[in-house]
């Protein structure tokens, strides 16, 4: 399928899903590389947007890992601005553990440093970054990112995992916003 239509937008293939294996291949590998030697990592998906990320990777994996789940809530309540957002789900320790963030895309970056500062307070050995996507354009922060799948143009996107408005996360391929 080269064009589809969510709600009232249209949107083009973009990244195909064989592509996208090979960026999530490519990743994993590293990861083998960088973990061989080193004590059982814990993954922690950032959801909903990583859940098929995180699915292809870890099938790739072949250390001993763990897998854990977070995801970001929008506060709710009276003066909460739309913007903050609060992490629910760490309730385990990662204290003394080899940490590796599991993201489907960095943009602006702002999602990506509330998590590592959480992750943080709990003292990992070590704290790595993994993303499939970046685009550098929109990025504002100074955060490595230990491990990149693929860079690409500031546009918005939907597919494997990526929503608009909820919907698209299903897709196999990645889809940009026409005319954009
Ligand atoms: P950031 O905080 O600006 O880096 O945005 C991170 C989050 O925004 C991601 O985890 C996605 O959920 C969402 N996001 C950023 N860019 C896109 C996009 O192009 N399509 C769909 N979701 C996006
Ligand atoms: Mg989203």
């Amino acid at each position: 399928m080269e064009k589809m239509q969510l709600k009232d937008k249209k949107f083009t293939l973009s990244i195909s899903a064989e592509e996208i294996q090979l960026a999530v291949k490519e990743i994993a590998n590293k990861i083998n590389h960088d973990f061989k030697n080193k004590s059982a990592p814990v993954f922690v998906s950032i959801l909903n947007g990583s859940f098929m990320f995180t699915a292809d990777l870890l099938k790739r994996i072949e250390a001993q890992c763990e897998i854990t789940f977070l995801k970001l809530a929008s506060y709710e309540g009276t003066g909460s601005s739309g913007n903050v957002k609060r992490l629910i789900g760490l309730n385990e320790s990662l204290q003394g553990r080899n940490v590796i963030v599991l993201e489907d895309i960095v943009d602006t970056g702002i999602t990506l440093e509330q998590i590592i500062k959480e992750i943080d307070k709990f003292k990992p050995e070590s704290l790595k970054v993994a993303t499939l996507l970046f685009k550098p354009e929109a990025y504002q922060k100074n955060i490595g990112l230990d491990y990149i799948g693929m860079e690409i143009p500031n546009r918005f996107i939907v597919g494997y995992g990526l929503d608009y408005d909820g919907l698209g996360r299903n897709l196999p391929d990645i889809y940009a916003l026409a005319g954009e």
